[in-house]
């Protein structure tokens, strides 16, 4: 099962950029820009990384970002995480970023863009990867510095397909971003937003109807209201799971109670991905075999996430089809 899971081709449509920060990493940029960071050694930050709830991961998530300054900084990071997708087979992946991170620090939009603009190029080149760029509105700030943000993104249009809504999201429903989404969707951005990961079923909701989201980002909530399952699965949303975040987040107290398998089994089209990967514990791979195991899932339920993966991406049509003959090309293989 886990060859299988190896072999297969996927793509990753819930993964944040900032996420993928591996402590190497983390301290050899730190060391050149010369910026102190509150650990010794790589197992004080494997300590620290021990989280009762999204808040106390996020305040350890924007500390190590705080040392990214320069554009070779957001290049590293993210061919770091390439060279994790080249490993996993990931050859489709859906990156947030999230530009208040930095710009809030003085960062200016242009160096996070280039940096990742720069890997996504060579990444494409070297291995052949496909991916597109969600610029993630912090919904702890104001819905005015989003739109600031909207506007400073403008002149990289081409280079973001989406934009979506991170970070706190107790307190901070989607309606607080209805006009902001609004004037994204005006200037082309297909919208998505985290809702439901720790938050109540009426953001799901809000997600849904005032921000006419594409994909809702966890969505696991939505169990809670039968009439928003019905509503999900009538709209053909999409729902991209991570189940290591979930375990690590405590939004599931074991793997064996994950929710993945019942929203499969309600017919709603869910995912598999890392989210924060070097702070979770796992690339997508590792998320697999983790569901898989704790939820006994068959090979046609891992096919079913696989193609869910693909089918639900914002690629085109024609690459959808190319993929989708890749996983196809796999499970013959292992079928012979
Ligand atoms: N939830 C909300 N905000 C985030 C997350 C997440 O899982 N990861 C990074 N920012
Ligand atoms: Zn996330």
């Amino acid at each position: 099962m886990n060859d299988f899971i190896a072999a297969l081709p996927k793509a990753e449509l819930h993964l944040h950029i900032e996420g993928s920060f591996e402590p190497e990493l983390m301290f050899e940029i730190a060391q050149r820009n010369q910026i102190e960071i509150p650990y010794k050694t790589i197992d004080e930050v494997k300590k620290a990384y021990q989280f009762s709830c999204l808040q106390d991961f996020l305040d350890i998530y924007y500390a190590g970002a705080g040392v990214l300054i320069h554009e070779q900084d957001f290049y590293d990071l993210a061919m770091a995480y390439y060279q994790k997708c080249y490993e996993n087979n990931v050859i489709h992946t859906e990156i947030m970023f999230d530009p208040q991170t930095h710009t809030e620090r003085g960062i200016a939009f242009e160096t996070v863009i280039n940096g990742l603009q720069k890997a996504r190029l060579e990444a494409k080149e070297k291995w052949g990867i496909n991916s597109l760029f969600i610029m993630s509105y912090l919904r702890h700030l104001s819905e005015e510095s989003a739109f600031e943000t909207l506007k400073q993104s403008l002149p990289y249009k081409d280079l973001i397909t989406s934009v979506g809504l991170d970070s706190s999201e107790m307190g901070n429903p989607p309606i607080k971003f209805k006009n902001v989404f609004e004037a994204s969707v005006k200037e082309g951005y297909i919208p998505v937003a985290h809702a439901g990961e720790e938050g109540p079923t009426e953001y799901i909701w809000e997600a849904i109807d005032v921000l006419k989201v594409a994909r809702i980002d966890h969505g696991n909530r939505c169990l809670e209201d039968e009439n928003l399952v019905n509503e999900i699965v009538k709209r053909d949303l999409a729902l991209t799971v991570c189940p290591l975040s979930n375990l690590e987040l405590r939004n599931t107290d074991v793997m064996t109670n994950h929710p993945l398998k019942k929203l499969l089994d309600k017919g709603i089209k869910a995912t598999v991905n890392s989210d924060d990967p070097a702070y979770f514990g796992g690339y997508m791979n590792a998320n697999f075999v983790a569901v898989q195991e704790a939820l006994n899932l068959s090979k046609e339920d891992i096919l079913t996430l696989v193609k869910n993966s693909f089918n639900y991406s914002f690629a085109t049509y024609e690459q959808k089809k190319i993929y989708l003959e890749k996983v196809y090309e796999v499970v013959n293989e292992f079928n012979s």
